[in-house]
């Protein structure tokens, strides 16, 4: 984060930077394919065979869960041709990976195992390999890194500096998802990470979540006599929500009305709220296109009971959600001005610049 020539403030990214097809490039080169990077849950891997598609930099990687119970992922492409060997995104089931052009199926070991029209003796199939990519999983969330050498998940989660290893209280892993939302945001990923990391736009773009989460109309994300970096409730309220009489179960460790944020860099944010986690990934497509996937995660007795009324928490959190993507999209029509050169960051804004750093260092841009 350098200083600009400004007094007060620091820079932050320039027009290019936010609309360049090159510098996204090398944004998915450097950051999400030698990074770990969220691609779903351990629930939708939970049987031998079971198998998720996820979107990771440019490659498409298929995760499953292999004979022993172990986690596997692979590049999902085919060693014959190169065909895709899997659906571009979602879950499914198998007891091996066949490439649906010319049927060369794999073990969940990632072993060719067979090719039709071909007895074994035809060629030597020993070698021929799926290329693995490390996978892992933190509190029932599952992540990959593309880059084999990578450290271990566990010393990255614990290196950020939005300490997402704080959460390990809430027991996210034992929570269920109970419904998805994605949507098409037609803004760079950083500018939503800009705005997810700072509170400056709560009071002028979220006038309801203000009005639940009193901090935030100063435009702080956390208060400061906390040392847990949470946000209280208003008094009477007991959820993010449109109902604060839905007598939902408060999660572990949420002993007072309190809401938690932490953005997981590079695609990943994790808020927790006293009876619900929201879980969002944003996967880039390009320079000025960004898919958000947003999982809502209950308590067990909650998403199998279906006369709760889920609906209120769901609805609030979409509506606060929408009010992020349209302020983000408007600035992404607006750093594509000739007018615009620079975006710059107050003391205020203090996540944003953390976010800044790590990508200069990552990119190895300054
Ligand atoms: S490309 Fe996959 S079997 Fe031929
Ligand atoms: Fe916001």
């Amino acid at each position: 984060m350098a200083k600009s020539n400004i007094e007060g403030l620091r820079t932050s990214f320039t027009r290019d930077e936010y609309t360049s097809p090159e510098i996204f490039a090398l944004e998915m080169s450097h950051i999400y394919e030698q990074r770990w990077c969220y691609v779903g849950r351990s629930d939708q891997l939970v049987h031998i065979g079971d198998r998720l598609v996820a979107d990771v930099g440019t490659e498409s990687i298929v995760a499953v869960r292999n004979r022993d119970g172990e986690l596997r992922a692979y590049f999902n492409v085919c060693q014959h041709r190169g065909s895709q060997l899997c659906d571009s995104s979602g879950s499914g089931h198998g007891a091996a990976i066949t490439c649906p052009y010319h049927s060369w199926s794999y073990s969940l070991d990632g072993k060719l195992v067979g090719a039709i029209h071909h007895d074994k003796e035809s060629f030597n199939r020993d070698g021929i390999a799926l290329s693995p990519v490390s996978i892992d999983e933190w509190q029932g969330l599952l992540f990959v890194n593309l880059d084999t050498k990578a450290e271990p998940l566990i010393d990255w989660l614990g290196s950020l500096y939005s300490k997402p290893r704080d959460f390990e209280k809430f027991e996210i892993g034992s929570l269920k998802s109970v419904h998805t939302s994605v949507d098409e945001v037609r803004a760079n990923w950083k500018v939503l990470v800009e705005n997810y990391s700072e509170c400056l736009h709560c009071s002028v773009v979220h006038p309801e979540l203000c009005e639940t989460v009193p901090v935030y109309k100063t435009g702080k994300t956390t208060q400061d006599e906390r040392s847990d970096w949470g946000a209280s409730l208003a008094k009477g309220k007991t959820a993010i929500s449109f109902a604060q009489d839905e007598n939902l179960p408060l999660l572990a460790s949420m002993d007072d009305y309190s809401v938690f944020g932490a953005y997981v860099y590079p695609n990943m944010l994790i808020d927790v709220m006293p009876t619900c986690v929201a879980v969002s990934t944003y996967i880039p497509r390009s320079a000025t296109h960004t898919t958000v996937v947003t999982d809502y995660l209950f308590p067990a007795e909650v998403a199998t009971n279906p006369p709760v009324d889920l609906k209120p928490t769901l609805d609030f959190n979409e509506m606060v959600n929408q009010q992020d993507f349209a302020v983000s999209e408007r600035v992404q029509r607006g750093v594509a001005s000739k007018a615009f050169g620079q975006a710059y960051h107050t003391e205020m804004e203090k996540y944003a610049q953390r976010f800044v750093k790590q990508y200069r260092q990552d990119t190895k841009t300054n």
